[in-house]
């Protein structure tokens, strides 16, 4: 096969930030996207119903002439967050799904939460009105060995949290293991997980070895060459509970490329072509409308796209610029370290 069409794919796991930088990146996005997922870890984060709106409208002025682009927003969970306003924003259609990010886990998650029993209200009213919880699952504990924190969350946090609060619907966000794969696995519907386009590419090796590589380096971190297959297989399965969500998360290159550079894989620019790569190379093509298009809507109770994308392949090695120049600086795009032949037909 040399040429696939699709339902116009969806993002469900996107940083867009906010001003120059959300201007330069946002054309990246809606060249192939219909929809994404927004992340709210902008400084200071969006955490009421109020704020997501006036973020939404941001986006929305951001947006290149001629896109047609809905950013479908999330709330940043906080110790503070009140249930009633995350059940008008999501009454209203505003708000698609809360993020919980354990406080200190990731980039702007100093905000995130620290003891899970002060949201225990939010996740009950969650539950009750049907909207996903997003949750970044890593632990933060420094004891933890940084490889073994996405294992350790899922026992110590993540399976609690869903057992005492039944019916809430999560989704285990950019899974990395092979444990995330079969814990999503053992459960019912209720439960569902993104895998990025970088994390079925890399594994820690390619980070470390030969050099350190800064625009490799994203959380979770990419773990062995074991927990990579698992993910492949599980990407590439078709099962209804894996999609997309790129996580394509912009830095400047300085920011990325110095002492303590800064977590982040930007692919929104190449994920489609890689992933058809991807694809292919595990003998599963047909399998990518499912994982791009639509699993993530079924999830979400949303329609599956009525436009479409296709995906064409050629004797000719796809092209995209080595970084995207923004008003906030330059920002390197995705470098999978292998050709690829497979083109977007935008
Ligand atoms: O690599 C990452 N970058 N992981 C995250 O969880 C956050 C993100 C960001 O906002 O830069
Ligand atoms: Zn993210």
């Amino acid at each position: 096969m040399t040429r696939i069409t699709l339902p116009r794919p969806d993002d469900w796991h996107l940083h867009l930030r906010d001003g120059a930088m959300l201007t330069g990146v946002l054309p990246e996005t809606t060249r192939h996207f219909a929809r994404a997922i927004v992340m709210p870890n902008l400084v200071p984060p969006v955490v009421t119903g109020a704020e997501a709106a006036a973020y939404r409208d941001r986006i929305l002025t951001a947006l290149p002439a001629g896109a047609a682009f809905e950013p479908l927003m999330t709330l940043y969970l906080t110790e503070t967050t009140d249930p009633a306003d995350v059940a008008a924003a999501a009454a209203s259609g505003l708000v698609k799904a809360v993020k919980l990010y354990p406080a200190g886990a990731t980039t702007n998650s100093h905000s995130g939460v620290r003891d899970f029993d002060k949201v225990r209200g939010v996740l009950e009213k969650m539950a009750e009105i049907g909207l996903p919880l997003c949750v970044h699952g890593e632990v933060v504990d420094p004891a933890i060995d940084i490889f073994d924190r996405e294992a350790v969350f899922i026992e110590t946090v993540l399976d609690p949290i869903r057992r005492a609060t039944p019916g809430l619907r999560v989704v285990m966000e950019h899974i990395t293991t092979k444990d995330g794969v079969d814990y999503a696995r053992s459960q019912d519907d209720t439960l569902a997980a993104t895998i990025t386009t970088h994390h079925l590419i890399l594994n820690r090796n390619h980070i470390l070895v030969g050099g350190i590589k800064p625009h490799y380096y994203c959380l979770p971190v990419a773990k062995r060459e074991h927990h990579r297959l698992a993910l492949r297989a599980a990407a590439t399965s078709g099962e209804t509970r894996f999609f997309l969500g790129t996580d394509s998360a912009p830095h400047v290159d300085p920011l990325k490329e110095c002492a303590c550079g800064c977590a982040g894989c930007f692919t929104a620019t190449n994920t489609m072509q890689l992933l058809a790569h991807v694809f292919e190379e595990e003998g599963r093509l047909a399998n990518l409308s499912a994982f791009a298009s639509e699993n993530g809507p079924r999830f979400y109770r949303l329609p599956v796209n009525t436009a479409t994308l296709t995906l064409e392949k050629t004797t000719t090695a796809a092209h995209w610029p080595a970084k995207i120049e923004t008003g906030a600086g330059p920002v390197t795009v995705f470098d999978p370290g292998f050709p690829v032949f497979w083109h977007a037909i935008d």
